[in-house]
C-alpha cells in the first residue's frame, strides 16, 4: 500500500497545514505500519506551471519529469494534501502539481455520456488552514475546489480536515488546530464529513 504526502505551505516550521498533514500521515502509519510514504515538498521543489511547451512534450527532461510525478499520482492508494488558502485558493505550486496529474486520457475523460474519471479507487486526505473562518462559506475556493477536481478525476473518497480562523488570535488557533488534530487522532478510516 502507498500513501503520497503532499505540502505546499510556505510558512515551514509555523505551518498548520505541515503540522496536520504530517499528523495525518503518522496516523496512517500507526495503522498500517508497512504502508510506503512518498514525500513532496512543492513549497521546496515547486514543479513548472503547465505551458504549450509542456503540452508538446518538447523539452524531453520535462517530460519525462511530468510522467514521475503521473505516475507517483496513478500508484498512490491513499493519498494525504496540506493546503493552505492563500488569496482565498490553493498556493500556485499545488495548482502546478495538479495540472500535472489532471490530463485527459490519463485521469480522466470524456464520452458520450460525460466526463469520466479514471482515478478512482484511492482515498484523499486533505488537511486545509484558513487564516479566516471560511468553511461552507463562498469565500472557500480551496475545499469546493480540490473536492470538484479530485471528484472529476474519479476520487470520491475524500476527508477534509480543516483548522479555520488560524489568523484571530493565538487561543483561536491553538483551539483550531488541536480539533482538528483530536479528529485525526480519531479517524479510524471514516471521518466524519462535516467539521
Ligand atoms: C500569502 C498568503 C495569503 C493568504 N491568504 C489568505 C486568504 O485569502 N484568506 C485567509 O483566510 N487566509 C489567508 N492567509 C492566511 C493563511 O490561510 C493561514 O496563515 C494558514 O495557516 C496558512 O496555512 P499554512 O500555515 O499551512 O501555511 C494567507 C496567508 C499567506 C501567507
Amino acid at each position: 500500500m502507498k500513501l503520497l504526502h503532499i505540502d505546499s505551505s510556505i510558512l515551514g516550521e509555523n505551518s498548520v497545514s505541515r503540522q496536520l498533514s504530517a499528523a495525518a500521515v503518522a496516523n496512517w502509519r500507526q495503522r498500517a505500519p508497512h504502508i510506503e510514504v512518498e514525500y513532496r515538498d512543492l513549497a521546496a521543489e515547486p514543479l513548472p506551471h503547465l505551458s504549450g511547451a509542456s503540452l508538446a512534450k518538447a523539452d524531453p527532461a520535462e517530460a519525462e519529469a511530468a510522467e514521475r510525478t503521473m505516475q507517483q499520482f496513478l500508484d498512490a492508494d491513499v493519498i494525504v494534501i496540506g493546503a493552505p488558502m492563500y488569496n482565498f485558493s490553493i498556493p500556485s505550486t499545488l495548482k502546478a502539481w495538479i495540472d500535472r496529474v489532471a490530463v485527459a486520457g490519463r485521469t480522466f475523460r470524456y464520452t458520450e455520456k460525460g466526463p469520466e474519471g479514471l482515478a478512482g479507487g484511492k482515498k484523499l486526505i486533505v488537511a486545509g488552514a484558513f487564516g479566516g473562518i471560511h468553511a461552507g462559506s463562498p469565500t472557500d475556493f480551496v475545499e469546493p475546489y480540490l473536492r470538484q477536481v479530485f471528484g472529476f478525476l474519479g476520487i470520491t473518497d475524500i476527508e477534509f480536515v480543516r483548522a479555520d480562523g488560524i489568523a484571530y488570535g493565538p487561543e483561536h488557533r491553538e483551539q483550531a488546530i488541536n480539533a482538528a488534530l483530536a479528529r485525526i487522532a480519531a479517524n479510524d478510516g471514516e471521518l466524519a464529513e462535516a467539521a
